[in-house]
């Protein structure tokens, strides 16, 4: 496992992330560090803790201790600075299914603080990018999930963050939808975006470039798909998974 060579090179880090809601700990001191422009796995069972903790890197959700860092700022410090480098589509994506395509990518815009011509002209790139333009004008009910799900990422990312965070993008789609999706993230991790993604789909974390698993609020792996499968001796993320998770 590469180790980073100065604190530029991070994108998120957390240091003993913790949260707790009344008696129950959530989220228990958890330790990441991603490295910019890797495609970062975040596994674990349903109720492992994982859109809590992603939350908190948001700066979304307070942590009950510890700490997380975007691009070396402190999250609980540095809220507003850092909704400007990131990137967030949540697990229940918020896009409104009453506007249409472009006019969702309008609002968000919006939202980022971007100008009128600024979105007018991104619209146009993101629209083709995300292989929408001939839906440019149909109403949002209207998309196959699918599509949807590729408009929630564009509507993340209007402001071209240096990091996004997907809370299981994925989920529900058909494999073509989802190699569809996986290949939008592949051309934003070439181009430098780190990615910080949630998944229950096993392949999609083969193709991460580390991934964590974890189990009832803590990390209980963190490495390559290869180096994981190399200690827990299987052939596939599938094991490695069943194998941490079940013990
Ligand atoms: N606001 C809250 N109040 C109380 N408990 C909560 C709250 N939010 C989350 N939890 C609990 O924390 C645990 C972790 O939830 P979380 O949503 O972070 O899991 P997850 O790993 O994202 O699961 P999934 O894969 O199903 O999305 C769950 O037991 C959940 O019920
Ligand atoms: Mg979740």
């Amino acid at each position: 496992m590469s180790k980073p060579e100065s604190n530029n090179h991070i994108a998120v880090k957390a240091e003993k992330l913790t949260r707790r809601f009344g008696d129950f700990t959530a989220v228990n001191s958890i330790d990441l560090q991603v490295q910019k422009g890797e495609i970062f796995g975040f596994l674990g069972a349903n109720g492992a803790g994982k859109t809590t903790a992603i939350r908190m890197l948001c700066g979304l959700l307070r942590p009950s201790e510890g700490e997380a860092w975007i691009e070396g700022l402190p999250v609980s410090k540095s809220a507003e600075k850092i909704k400007r480098r990131i990137g967030y589509m949540s697990q229940k994506f918020s896009l409104y299914n009453d506007l249409k395509v472009w006019e969702n990518l309008e609002f968000y815009g919006g939202i980022y603080g971007l100008s009128k011509s600024e979105i007018e002209s991104a619209s146009d790139i993101m629209l083709a990018r995300l292989q929408l333009a001939e839906y440019r004008n149909t109403m949002t009910v209207e998309l196959p999930l699918g599509f949807k799900q590729r408009l929630a990422l564009g509507c993340a990312i209007p402001h071209n963050p240096g990091i996004i965070l997907l809370d299981e993008p994925t989920s529900g789609v058909d494999p073509i939808a989802r190699r569809k999706f996986w290949d939008l993230i592949y051309e934003l991790a070439e181009s430098g975006t780190t990615i910080f993604v949630t998944t229950h789909y096993m392949d999609e974390a083969e193709y991460c470039s580390r991934v964590s698993i974890m189990v009832h609020g803590k990390i209980v792996a963190l490495d390559t798909p290869r180096e994981l499968k190399k200690q827990q001796k299987v052939t596939t993320m599938q094991d490695v998974f069943l194998k941490l998770v079940e013990s």
